[in-house]
């Protein structure tokens, strides 16, 4: 009986921590969604400003998959399978390469402190979508 509780148990908590770990970091082996992940964040930080009725600045439309692709004034601000070349994720950092830190906040707002950034883990989900090739998923 003790073996058989042994044995059990070897298969069991293996299979338990494969589940929490799986499930607990976007990104790594799991596959990003555009829809389901992606497209959720970018509503909610950047289309207040990137929609083609709303302010669209640098002519950068977000309202779907098509016109992120397309990108603005700079061209594409995807590198599918590299995030890291993306002016997409470079715009989310403290420094990007052009203009302003998104998405954008006011001077006052930032030196009062009550800018508002995207999480890392939003930010990560960005980036690991583009990793896994910036798929219409
Ligand atoms: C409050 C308005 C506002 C919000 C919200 C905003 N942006 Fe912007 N964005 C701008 C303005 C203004 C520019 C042009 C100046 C610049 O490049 O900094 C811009 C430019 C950009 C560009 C460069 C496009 C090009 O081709 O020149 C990218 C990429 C970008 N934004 C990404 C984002 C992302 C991603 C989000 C959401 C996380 C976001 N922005 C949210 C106002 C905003």
């Amino acid at each position: 009986m003790r073996r058989i509780m042994v044995a059990v148990s070897f298969l069991v908590v293996p299979g338990l921590l494969f589940l929490l770990n799986g499930s607990s970091r976007a990104g790594d082996k799991n596959t990003v969604s555009f829809k389901a992940d992606v497209f959720p964040v970018i509503e909610k930080y950047c289309l207040p400003c990137h929609a083609e009725e709303n302010f669209n600045p640098s002519e950068l439309s977000m309202d779907n998959y098509d016109l992120i692709m397309e990108g603005g004034q700079r061209g594409s601000p995807i590198v599918k399978g590299d995030a890291k070349k993306s002016l997409l994720i470079m715009k989310l950092g403290p420094e990007p390469p052009e203009g302003d830190r998104m998405p954008l906040n006011s001077k006052k707002k930032i030196k009062e402190g009550k800018a508002v950034w995207m999480d890392e883990a939003e930010v990560e989900i960005l980036s690991a979508w583009i990793d896994q090739g910036a798929k219409k998923n």
